[in-house]
């Protein structure tokens, strides 16, 4: 199980944590590993100025944006299923 979070904090929230959100929905459902991954919103991380900011297992990702997860996802959540 990969356990991803975002921050919703407000400032995070600004810099589209909802999009980020809803892009790596589209690819759990695309690639069809909803099972396996556990997608969840989480507290401001204190970085906010690093947003949007999220955590994949316990990796903490900054200055994510919606382009941006497609990489992530196929780096830390495919490629991390393998092992
Ligand atoms: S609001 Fe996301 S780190 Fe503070």
């Amino acid at each position: 199980m990969i356990k991803i979070s975002i921050c919703f904090g407000s400032a995070c929230h600004l810099r589209g944590a909802y999009n980020v959100l809803n892009a790596f929905r589209t690819l759990i459902d695309k690639y069809q590993v909803p099972s396996e991954i556990d997608i969840e919103g989480d507290f401001c991380q204190g970085k906010c100025t690093e947003g949007v900011v999220i955590k994949v297992n316990d990796e903490i990702i900054t200055n994510v944006a919606k382009e941006k997860v497609y990489d992530i996802f196929m780096e830390k959540v495919l490629g991390g299923k393998q092992h």
